[in-house]
């Protein structure tokens, strides 16, 4: 039976420490959210990846607060259960620390129990800033979407000592800074293993092997629904909906052509004196 009861952070900590996984998904809107609530899924993000995946954006960069509000508000609608973390979109926390909890709050208020950001060390002050206010901050490192230009496209992170030394100092002082948990993309399974052995809180992984409390996936690339060229390896698929989709609508259209749609349980009808009335109206009826 999935679990029932709302996860909260002591929830999420328990299970770390009893060693049970937890699972973790993207939702950007009220049916997905109620879906992954009714399945017993832990936790749900609400993804800056939203304006990739529902609006056919190019990359996340152009995902605007009010993007993030819209998506917010829906899932919150959906979900009983699940942990709900709102992504901060770009440009939403890198200018201040005050626009930073500004924003922060603004998910929060519409029913988030935490906020994702992506960097290590130079958000240090921002994870504190939102972390006084109140608000549980998430970490997100190894490969950060926001930073694609940066990082030259979507790479794994951390092949080198160089690259690890740089992801251990980023999660240390992340996690001194005060983020509740962490999210790795894209790193080797080994690599997250070592990282794994330095970090206190939960850390979970997105691409980045077994060793880990938790794992992430975008709903749209577990489903078969993302449109578009970024294709992870990491990703298994548990269904194809767009060819169901697709074939819904192909067939839809076909029995609308060939007259085999509405069907007679379709209809709504009325008494036969009511429709004697109306005939005798309407064929007496002149437009002037
Ligand atoms: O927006 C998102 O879905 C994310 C994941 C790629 C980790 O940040």
């Amino acid at each position: 039976m999935p679990e029932k009861r709302k996860v909260t952070l002591p929830v999420l900590r328990n299970r770390k420490r009893n060693n049970k996984k937890i699972s973790w998904l993207t939702a950007y809107d009220f049916a997905t959210a109620r879906f992954a609530d009714e399945a017993g899924i832990d936790m749900i993000l609400v993804g800056d990846s939203g304006g990739m995946t529902m609006m056919g954006k190019p990359s996340t960069i152009s995902v605007t607060m009010e993007d993030m509000i819209m998506f917010t508000t829906s899932v919150v609608k959906g979900s009983d259960h699940c942990f709900i973390i709102g992504d901060l979109p770009f440009m939403s926390y890198q200018i201040s620390d005050e626009e930073a909890v500004r924003n922060s709050g603004r998910l929060m208020a519409l029913g988030c129990d935490a906020v994702k950001l992506e960097g290590g060390k130079v958000m240090a002050s921002r994870i504190t800033a939102i972390s006084n206010a109140g608000i549980p901050v998430v970490s997100h490192l190894g490969l950060t979407p926001q930073s694609l230009s940066q990082l030259g496209g979507y790479r794994i992170q951390g092949k080198s000592l160089t690259s690890f030394k740089k992801l251990l100092t980023d999660i240390l002082a992340v996690e001194k800074a005060g983020a509740v948990f962490h999210l790795l993309e894209c790193v080797p399974e080994e690599v997250t293993q070592e990282i794994y052995r330095h970090v206190k809180n939960p850390l979970y992984g997105i691409g980045s092997g077994r060793h880990v409390d938790g794992q992430l996936v975008i709903s749209h690339d577990m489903l078969g629904l993302f449109v578009g060229d970024v294709d992870p390896k990491f990703v298994k698929k548990y269904a194809d909906l767009s060819s169901t989709i697709k074939e819904a609508f192909r067939k839809y259209k076909s029995d609308i052509e060939d007259n085999k749609f509405p069907e007679k349980k379709h209809l709504y009808s009325i008494d036969g004196e009511d429709l004697a009335k109306i005939k005798e109206y309407s064929d007496k009826f002149s437009a002037d």
